[in-house]
């Protein structure tokens, strides 16, 4: 049921390989969420190809579109809804491009304001999805392309405290996949590997000058160099031993440096988000964090820490309140990032 006092948010997100689109209820009811995943395309390449990726976001932007509209009873944008949103930025040129105009363009027909929203804004709104954010707050924010504990001193405010200097630890799960002949994206075959082997290969964790820093690529080079050195010597690898080890190395990095700014910023809540939130032994690993220091902890929940638009909505209706609109000439910014502390 929605009333008048109800805003309803019509988001779009096409950084990647994802095509969504959803209708958002006030920040965090989610009406419709259709996700059209492109994974299969790739997966021949090892990686996204760009331009396969821009090709499938121009095919299916309409159809995510329409149903996700028809899931929710949206037959009249106009009076119904109360903005459109979508992804700016970061993420691949051609492909934030899809979802951008077709945001724009559907809002300049339907007479609605426009909101351009940061992706990284969006993984961390998801967690808005299960319980309302007190500020100030902290995120660890942990995808394919990013790494970051990113402060929140109110709301619709974000500063990086924290971020990765080369590979983000999404990318380190899907290198070391590759290392051991999994499928990309290898997130979630490597949990499950990783639940089935023993953590005691020592895989050394970077130490950054900055503390709140990272850098995962020492780590993969790590676990290369280990695997290579087996083959040399003739012996066996255990793949799942290898998966086990290089999670728990990720993941004690991240709860290190986390530590160490809970310790300095001292927020009110730990939020988790990302498509690594999706990984069981980080949440269990942020869980024990936040119960260690009294916080209380939202995470997005698994379903939504991966790419999808209702994330986007989340996000989208923080700077609905402030009346923060954007322009119809916004442009997609592939490098787009928070400010730094
Ligand atoms: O946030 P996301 O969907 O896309 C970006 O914005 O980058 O994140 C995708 C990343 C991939 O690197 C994928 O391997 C990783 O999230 N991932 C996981 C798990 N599920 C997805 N990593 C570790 N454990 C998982 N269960
Ligand atoms: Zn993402």
């Amino acid at each position: 049921m929605t009333d008048s006092h109800d805003n309803l948010i019509l988001a779009f997100e096409s950084s990647a390989d994802e095509t969504s689109a959803s209708v958002v209820k006030n920040g965090h009811i989610i009406l419709s969420n259709i996700v059209a995943t492109q994974i299969a395309s790739h997966q021949r390449f090892g990686g996204i190809v760009p331009e396969v990726a821009s090709r499938h976001h121009l095919e299916w932007i309409d159809r995510v579109t329409q149903e996700a509209l028809m899931r929710a009873h949206i037959t009249d944008p106009e009076t119904q809804l109360s903005a459109v949103a979508a992804t700016f930025g970061p993420g691949l040129v051609g492909s934030l491009l899809i979802g951008l105009m077709a945001g724009k363009t559907f809002a300049m027909v339907h007479n609605l304001p426009f909101i351009g929203v940061n992706h990284l804004a969006g993984h961390i709104s998801a967690a808005n999805f299960v319980k309302a954010t007190v500020y100030p707050a902290m995120a660890i924010m942990v995808s394919g392309g990013h790494t970051e504990l990113v402060w929140m001193a109110k709301e619709n405010v974000f500063q990086i405290i924290g971020t990765t200097l080369d590979d983000a630890a999404g990318e380190a799960f899907d290198k070391v996949g590759r290392i051991l002949g999994l499928k990309y994206p290898a997130g979630k075959e490597m949990q499950e590997m990783a639940q089935k082997g023993h953590a005691d290969i020592h895989f050394p964790i970077a130490h950054t000058e900055a503390d709140f820093d990272f850098s995962f690529s020492g780590l993969k080079s790590a676990v290369l160099n280990y695997v290579h050195h087996e083959k040399q010597l003739d012996r066996t690898i255990n793949k799942n031993d290898v998966a086990a080890s290089f999670q728990k190395a990720v993941i004690e990095a991240i709860i290190e440096k986390a530590t160490l700014a809970i310790e300095k910023f001292q927020p009110q809540q730990l939020l988790l988000g990302g498509g690594v939130a999706a990984n069981l032994a980080l949440r269990c690993a942020v869980e024990d964090l936040a119960m260690k220091y009294q916080l209380v902890l939202t995470e997005a929940p698994i379903e939504l820490s991966g790419d999808n638009a209702a994330m986007i909505g989340a996000a989208a209706f923080l700077a609905y309140k402030q009346k923060h609109f954007s322009g119809l000439d916004l442009n997609v910014d592939p490098s787009l990032n928070f400010t730094r502390m």
